[in-house]
């Protein structure tokens, strides 16, 4: 079994966690892709999808489910997302595919949380995936020499611009015994966007994809 066919268990599984939403939070990347997809099969019962990003956004779209503007949805009753790595806390770092600053924002208003992974994901400690930080352009080299003094190797994400037209720092080498604080800390730095770790806003549920189950771990 491949890590995308654990990737395409867990985003199943999630379909369970829909309950009667009619409106849902969908985020980004290749474990939601296969999320979007299951949508295909239930698609009649939303009314639509308030997305991350430009890229879900376009997959929804070409399933025939609305893509709804977060200022007229309100709170969500469930966002489905994935992750670049997760502790069994639930807290996560996110990010890899840039589209951090929407996610944050998307699962702020969500009332259930829902985190697929594929088991590769979980870790102990969060840290060995480069911690990505979106930042104000102009503040990119500045935000770069504060994270170093934070002990992390900030690697601009060259050629990479956001769907809010800004840079991604991916810091490299930090081990993050701390997140909630972390988070704290990189968020205060000026330029700084957000930092993609998860942690005052943890997952309310993440699931695991293994070769064999989806295992759920619960807050
Ligand atoms: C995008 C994200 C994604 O959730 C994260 O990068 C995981 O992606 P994938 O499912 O492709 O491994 O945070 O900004």
């Amino acid at each position: 079994m491949s890590a995308e066919d654990n990737k395409r268990r867990a985003a199943r599984a999630a379909l369970d966690w829909l309950d009667d939403a009619r409106i849902i939070g969908v985020g980004t990347g290749s474990t939601v892709n296969h999320f979007i997809e299951a949508l295909g099969d239930i698609r009649s019962r939303l009314d639509g999808a308030v997305s991350s990003s430009e890229a879900s956004g376009r997959r929804l779209k070409a399933l025939g489910i609305p893509v709804l503007d977060l200022n007229s949805a309100g709170e969500l009753p469930v966002y489905v997302d994935g992750a670049d790595q997760a502790n069994r806390h639930l807290q996560l770092i996110k990010g890899g595919g840039g589209a951090l600053t929407r996610e944050k924002i998307v699962a702020a208003v969500s009332r259930q949380f829902v985190c697929i992974v594929d088991d590769s994901k979980l870790t102990q400690v969060l840290g060995s995936f480069p911690l990505p930080v979106e930042v104000i352009p102009m503040a990119r080299s500045y935000v770069a020499r504060e994270l170093v003094k934070l002990g992390g190797r900030p690697d601009w994400r060259q050629g990479f611009v956001t769907d809010n037209g800004n840079h991604i720092l991916d810091v490299h080498g930090l081990t993050i015994l701390d997140p909630p604080a972390l988070e704290a800390e990189i968020n205060q730095i000026a330029g700084v966007v957000t930092v993609g770790i998860f942690a005052r806003r943890p997952a309310d549920v993440l699931l695991v994809g293994h070769a064999d189950k989806v295992e759920t771990i619960r807050s």
